[in-house]
């Protein structure tokens, strides 16, 4: 496993991610929340990762591995990397993905010094924007993702959104709970402040809104 240094407060973002809080997380995030709270079918964000993922790919916020899991590979071996700033993460979706022999690199996608490693095909950033502390220049994370993307590749993902979104009452109660707990930083994340940082990093984007999430696709 690579091993760059963490950063200030984004470890917060990070570091809810317990190996128990780990066993809820697939029921509580796509099961519950998605559905409930944020109105953005889990199957859409599958769609996303069955569309774009390559035998090429990059995983940045691991998880649990959730979607990467039912990715039909059609390779025996992809090569598939899997960064994040919890060893938690790393340990759990590299169990859940062991067949494919990921390699794991803890890391900081904020810090200023990124891992070199040949680039990918495919990047995945998925539930992950909204993890990033508000007190942090956020945009900076699609910068070092950019220049981790092959020149035809292909960045793919979904963040939630703070603000201009309609929100129920309990996801507005969740929500504000948890960027009082630094597990997001998105109060202040709109529609136009992730396009900002799409623009400034990538020459073509989309971005789609389904509920309160940005489901985005992006090149180089
Ligand atoms: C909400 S989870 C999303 C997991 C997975 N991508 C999914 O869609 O289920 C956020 C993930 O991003 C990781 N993370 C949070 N802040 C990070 C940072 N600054 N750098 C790298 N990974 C980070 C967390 O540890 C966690 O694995």
């Amino acid at each position: 496993m690579t091993v760059t240094t963490a950063n200030r407060d984004t470890r917060a973002g990070a570091a809810v991610y317990t190996k128990t809080a780990l066993k809820l997380y697939d029921f509580w995030v796509h099961g519950f929340s998605n559905h409930y709270l944020w109105h953005c079918p889990t199957e859409q964000l599958h769609a996303l990762y069955q569309r774009h993922t390559s035998a090429n790919h990059l995983e940045v916020g691991a998880g649990t591995g959730f979607f990467l899991k039912q990715v039909p590979f059609r390779m025996l071996k992809p090569r598939i990397v899997l960064m994040d700033l919890n060893p938690n993460t790393l340990e759990t979706a590299s169990r859940a993905i062991h067949h494919y022999q990921p390699a794991g690199v803890l890391n900081d996608i904020l810090a200023t010094q990124q891992p070199t490693m040949p680039a990918f095909d495919s990047i995945a950033f998925n539930y992950v924007w909204h993890c990033l502390p508000a007190s942090a220049n956020k945009a900076q994370a699609f910068t070092h993702l950019s220049r981790l993307l092959n020149e035809s590749g292909v960045l793919f993902g979904a963040t939630l959104l703070g603000k201009g979104v309609p929100l129920n009452p309990l996801a507005k109660a969740v929500m504000k709970l948890y960027n009082k707990k630094g597990i997001f930083g998105n109060h202040a994340d709109d529609r136009a402040s992730l396009e900002a940082a799409l623009a400034a990093n990538f020459s073509r984007y989309d971005i789609r809104q389904e509920g309160a999430a940005a489901l985005f696709t992006a090149w180089k």
